[in-house]
């Protein structure tokens, strides 16, 4: 495969990512870079709710399941109730499982009608589909089929499950506070906080479901939702392995590598997203990565998605992977670039895919092939 070159501005620097060496043991130091990027950026993680029943039934399209899911807060005794979508392979024994936040959820996935929309859901506004009032709606199933390819997930033994992150929280700064997770929790936190917040539910529904393997468990996202799911790997240890797709300002790309949306761009167009209180100096987003080590990260991009910062990403992964126990060795930038390629170590993995802002089944190909093991 061969790639154009990036424009210049791809590469622009200096770029001075501090190390991440230090005298206290890893485990230490992450904790130091949790609460650091707590105050930095996202705001705090709210806690497990008190309960949390989980009730599953068929759904009949595409053998998926319906997973209700009910929590009740210690305090005020109020209640979330919230639906996600399973898939399970044909194989037996207990199924590795990935998790994940959709835009859509469930409905943008399966393209029949039976997964009841979720009318208490707030997502972003798709005028281009016609939805301006924020709402989940019949237009929206099957959108994200291609963002999800359940049937080449479960034909590769994983169990696949999957929630509409409007659901949880509001992707709208009029209402993140009006339903959803902030109310339930009491907690006026960001929106990446919340959604990290969510897929610990899943993982928590999932460990009650049976039939899965939850000590092997990767949780997926794309864009914000890969925002979401870094900073859920960086506080879970569930999580054996997390797959950022494109995840950009606050998710990979570094803060430090003037390329693509900034932080501040982000927050006037998004300010239920964070919120971003004191910053240490030398924090960026390798430190975001590391708080995952040792368990697997992999970090995707595409090669025009410059918004997202490609070579940002990639060099905080590189820069990240000082935390991880075994030295990998990482193509130089433009190697990387020109090639196109994916690394795979052990426990962490990337890739730059040709054309934009996309998560599409190539990636997930190259998603499983990590997952799966062993070396490219
Ligand atoms: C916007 C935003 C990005 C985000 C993306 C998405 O482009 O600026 O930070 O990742 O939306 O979630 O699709």
């Amino acid at each position: 495969m061969s790639l154009a070159l990036p424009p210049e501005d791809a590469f622009a620097g200096p770029f001075p990512l501090a190390s991440l060496d230090g005298p206290e043991p890893l485990e230490e130091r992450q904790e130091r870079w949790r609460k650091e990027l707590s105050a930095a950026i996202y705001g705090p993680l709210p806690p497990a709710p008190a309960e949390l029943e989980v009730e599953a039934s068929p759904l009949g399209e595409a053998s998926a399941e319906r997973i209700e899911i009910t929590m009740r807060s210690a305090i005020g005794a109020r209640t979330l109730t919230v639906d996600a979508a399973l898939w399970r392979p044909e194989s037996r024994g207990d199924a590795p499982l990935i998790a994940g936040l959709g835009f859509a959820g469930p409905a943008g996935i399966l393209s029949g009608p039976d997964f009841p929309l979720d009318r208490r859901a707030r997502i972003h506004c798709r005028p281009e589909l016609g939805i301006l009032n924020g709402r989940l709606h019949d237009v929206l199933r099957g959108t994200e089929a291609h963002r999800w390819p359940v049937e080449m997930l479960t034909a590769r033994g994983y169990a696949v499950m999957v929630s509409c992150y409007g659901s949880w929280a509001p992707d709208d700064p009029d209402e993140i506070l009006r339903h959803g997770a902030c109310p339930f929790v009491g907690l006026d936190t960001g929106a990446i906080s919340l959604w990290a917040w969510a897929i610990q539910r899943l993982l928590d529904s999932a460990g009650r479901l049976g039939g899965l393997d939850m000590g092997q468990v990767a949780v997926a996202g794309h864009s914000r939702l890969g925002k979401a799911a870094l900073w859920a790997a960086a506080n879970d240890t569930r999580i054996g392995a997390v797959l950022a797709n494109n995840s950009g300002c606050a998710g990979a790309a570094p803060a430090g590598h003037a390329v693509g949306e900034t932080l501040a761009q982000m927050a006037a167009a998004f300010p239920h997203w964070i919120r971003p209180q004191r910053r240490a100096a030398a924090l960026d987003q390798h430190h975001l990565i590391a708080c995952a080590a040792p368990r697997k990260v992999y970090v995707a991009s595409a090669e025009q998605d410059l918004w997202a910062d490609p070579a940002g990403s990639y060099l905080a992964l590189v820069a990240a992977s000082e935390a991880w126990p075994r030295t990998c060795s990482w193509p130089g930038i433009e190697e990387m670039w020109a090639g196109a390629h994916q690394t795979r170590h052990a426990a962490l993995g990337h890739h730059l895919r040709p054309g934009g802002h996309e998560l599409l089944p190539h990636d997930w190909q190259l998603f499983l092939d990590f997952l799966d093991g062993g070396h490219a």
